[in-house]
């Protein structure tokens, strides 16, 4: 039997304040944690959801770096936006707090010391990458290097981002700073571990046999780090940016970001009421972290181990991780600017908050990696939400307001196709409500447009605009039914599309409604005078998809443009004047061009050098025809040691300069010069 509880915390992970927030992020994290809150509000329960920017950690400091300004800078600037960007959409969390916030420094503070005071750390001396040229430690994701598990040369000191391993600095091939680029050295340091170890027990016994019912993406993750056994983890890093770790003799330490984090739950619970200790130190509480796939270990094991090794903090009682959304295909990438920005969402798509949380529910990456295109927007936004949500709730309005006037007509006797329909609506809030309590919300999303496809389909069925005048007396049963399931519609979309919600209940003129009015038939009175119909939803164009389109292939030009610039080969080592000197270079004109036998890439080229006629084979036959070279100036290095190719002595080489794809073209003079001309 499932364990009732008196009251809800719901936490939705703390979104890295180096940039602003993307469609990857509401569909994996703000999107269910946002409809299961207003869901559990409808139905009247205590809940606070909280949220807040993650302001620590070396994403931060390496932004900060990479634009010149700093940290404290970079958070102020995307704190600010985020907050904004969430509220723009919609998402109703009870507090939208900050890790740099005084609250959370103490709290995470006295966490520590509480830990420590108790001899619940492992103190521990370990050589780690120390970048001489910056002068610094390199933590995390200030190393840089090739993956051991996938090969991927961009992994970083704590994961790779391509196929998802977690890493240590030690494991990376190859490994650099991401700071100055430079082969790090190993020097000692000293840091604070969890040993993670002595929890295994408790993990496995909490997990593995306490929560079964935990989705199988999270459950299976736990199982293999619990398989594979848990290791002490470092809780502080040698970074200027973070909480002082609060012990002598640690000074250029800082807490570990993951230590810190979630820690900022309580802290932001803190900051939002005085009565903090009912939500965190109650059984009667449940605790559900809404989170993407690569929070997991974090969430399952690293903090529920250190809530028990500091005691008195209640447990979560569910993880419903989500996998992670691409875009067109491609993963979404904050550095490589492959994301639909929330913000730039709002901006582009004003008045239009329901679409997108329509789209990404209804495609949310809730059991396997998922895909976001916009020809899917479009198609979701027209089809589904204009075509059956918007029709349905347009229809039933307009025809009351044609044939009484904005009145709700009274509700006749019913027909068996009526006691049908009604039926069919009423079986809609068991649905709903066990889809949105066991985390499956696109599947409740299609209940609650369900409820729609029965409205439509009943107007479509009845055809009240043909029995007006016949029997005007069947046309005021059938709106009122119509009006009755609109404003079950309302309530129904209410978590998911509240933006919708509100202009349908404003347009009835009605409500507030509560969760456990689902299913009722009297929702609103005959005689209730309703408000003016207005359209909820408008077809999007093909023309603002394309200019999104547009805008992904401007990134996606930009990004191979500063990839081929990174390509460029490094200098060559430096040579002397008259090392240079000693290259004898020459204007020369090509006379004849013809492929040498049984190669793809080389023609034997007959030169006049102004010194001789000679012979060059050159491997450019896959850049240039025979008869293009025929009567060029070009430029050779004369006096290069001769070389037999395919049984021609090749004396000399043409000059040419080849781009990072490969690319060749020939160096040309200007205009015309004589033969033997010298260059230099
Ligand atoms: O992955 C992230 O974006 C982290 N900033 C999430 C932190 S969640 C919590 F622990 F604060
Ligand atoms: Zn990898």
């Amino acid at each position: 039997m499932s364990k009732s509880f008196k009251r809800y915390l719901i936490t939705s992970a703390l979104p890295y304040a180096n940039g602003p927030v993307h469609i990857g992020h509401l569909a994996g994290v703000y999107i269910p944690s946002d409809i299961y809150t207003r869901y559990l509000r409808m139905r009247g329960y205590d809940v606070i959801s909280v949220c807040g920017s993650d302001e620590h950690g070396v994403p931060i400091t390496l932004k900060a770096r990479k634009e010149g300004v700093t940290p404290q800078q970079i958070v102020d600037r995307y704190h600010e936006i985020i907050k904004k960007s969430f509220e723009g959409l919609g998402i109703a969390f009870d507090i939208y707090s900050r890790t740099s916030s005084a609250t959370h420094s103490k709290t995470a503070s006295d966490f520590f010391r509480k830990l420590y005071d108790e001899g619940k750390f492992i103190e521990k001396t370990s050589e780690q990458y120390y970048d001489e040229q910056a002068q610094t430690f390199l933590a995390d994701r200030y190393i840089v290097g090739t993956c051991p598990k996938c090969g991927n040369e961009g992994a970083y000191g704590d994961q790779c981002e391509k196929c998802g391993s977690t890493l240590s600095p030690d494991e990376l091939i190859n490994p650099h700073s991401a700071v100055s680029g430079s082969v790090p050295v190993k020097r000692a340091t000293k840091h604070w571990y969890l040993p993670l170890d002595q929890y295994e027990e408790f993990l496995r016994e909490w997990i593995l046999e306490g929560h079964k019912e935990w989705k199988s993406n999270v459950y299976g993750q736990c199982k293999s780090w619990l398989d594979g056994g848990l290791q002490p983890r470092a809780v502080s890093r040698d970074l200027d940016w973070g909480i002082p770790v609060p012990v002598k003799g640690a000074e250029g330490k800082v807490l570990y970001v993951w230590f810190d984090a979630p820690i900022g739950y309580i802290s932001a619970t803190k900051d939002l009421t005085p009565d903090w200790e009912k939500y965190w130190k109650s059984e009667d509480t449940k605790m559900v972290h809404f989170i993407g796939k690569d929070n997991i270990v974090f969430h399952c094991i690293v903090f529920p181990a250190m809530l028990k090794a500091h005691g008195g903090y209640i447990l979560p009682e569910n993880v419903p991780a989500n996998e992670f959304l691409n875009l067109e295909g491609d993963k979404i990438s904050t550095s490589r600017n492959w994301a639909v920005w929330l913000h730039e969402y709002l901006e582009d798509f004003p008045g239009k908050q329901d679409v997108l949380r329509y789209v990404l529910c209804a495609n949310a990456p809730e059991t396997k990696d998922n895909d976001f295109t916009w020809k899917d927007f479009q198609a979701r936004n027209n089809n589904e939400l204009v075509a059956i949500l918007g029709n349905f709730v347009n229809r039933a309005l307009v025809l009351t307001h044609k044939y009484f006037d904005g009145v709700i007509p009274a509700c006749g006797e019913l027909t068996d196709y009526d006691r049908q329909t009604l039926s069919e609506l009423a079986g809609t809030k068991e649905a709903l409500s066990s889809n949105i309590e066991n985390y499956r919300f696109r599947e409740a999303l299609k209940e609650a447009m369900n409820v729609a496809r029965i409205g439509n389909k009943y107007l479509a069925d009845t055809e009240p605009w043909k029995l007006i005048k016949s029997d005007p007396e069947r046309v005021k049963t059938i709106l009122n039914i119509a009006l009755q399931i609109t404003a079950n519609l309302s309530v129904a979309i209410e978590p998911f599309m509240p933006f919708t919600a509100a202009k349908i209940v404003k347009m009835l003129q009605a409500g507030p409604f509560k969760w456990d009015d689902l299913g009722r038939t009297d929702l609103i009175p005959a005689g209730h005078q309703i408000g003016e119909a207005t359209l909820l939803f408008e077809k999007i164009e093909d023309d603002v998809i394309q200019r999104q389109l547009d805008k992904l292939e401007a990134t996606k030009q930009a990004n191979a443009a500063a990839n081929t610039s990174q390509n460029i080969e490094n200098q060559k080592e430096s040579v002397s004047f008259d090392d240079f000197q000693k290259m004898d270079i020459r204007v020369s004109k090509i006379l004849a061009a013809e492929k040498v036998a049984k190669t793809k890439k080389l023609l034997k080229l007959t030169v006049d050098t102004g010194i001789d006629t000679r012979e060059i084979v050159s491997g450019i036959a896959e850049h240039y025809t025979p008869e293009e070279l025929v009567g060029k100036e070009v430029l050779v290095l004369v006096n290069l040691e001769p070389r037999e190719l395919k049984g021609i002595l090749s004396r000399g080489m043409i000059l040419m300069a080849e781009d990072p794809t490969g690319k060749l073209r020939l160096l040309r003079p200007e205009e015309a010069m004589t033969p033997g001309s010298i260059v230099g």
